[in-house]
């Protein structure tokens, strides 16, 4: 089984960026922590960052027949991208969302994700933890054969 994990725009900069809402694991520290649970998972991760939402979508499209699964962050362009979220639905992949703070509690712009409805489920709040949750959820998903 192979997961392709994409994240958005300005994930680059984790680490630095408002720690206070983001936490202070960098990008390479969170992509470490999948390439462990991956490991003892028994499954394959590919990871993919951009701050383009044409690179988002070019990598989302070139997961069809590569990967079984996406897992995505897709950080500011949750709230604003109708194009990513048709770029995941034409995959007919599962994906499951997560993000790092809890997007429901924060601004109102924020509360609205355009990929939600095109995801198996959506994981927010708990940091890199986020992630973890969010690859156990979709390899089991997968393995079960449930989506
Ligand atoms: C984020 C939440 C988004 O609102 C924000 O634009 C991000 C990160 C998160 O992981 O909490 O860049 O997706």
């Amino acid at each position: 089984m192979k997961i392709l994990v994409v994240h958005g725009p300005n994930l680059n900069m984790l680490g630095r960026r408002e720690p206070g809402i983001y936490g202070t694991a960098t990008l390479d520290d969170i992509n470490g922590a999948l390439s462990q649970l991956a490991l003892e998972l028994g499954c394959e991760v590919a990871f993919f960052q951009s701050n383009s939402e044409g690179g988002l979508i070019d990598e989302i499209q070139g997961a069809v027949g590569h990967c079984d699964g996406i897992l995505i962050n897709p950080a500011a362009y949750t709230h604003t991208s109708v194009a990513i979220r048709d770029a995941i639905a034409a995959t007919a992949l599962p994906a499951v969302e997560v993000h790092l703070s809890n997007i429901h509690r924060r601004e109102a712009f924020r509360q609205t994700s355009l990929i939600a409805p095109v995801a198996v489920g959506q994981i927010a709040g708990f940091g890199t933890e986020s992630y973890l949750l969010g690859l156990r959820a979709l390899f089991s998903l997968i393995e079960k054969e449930i989506v």
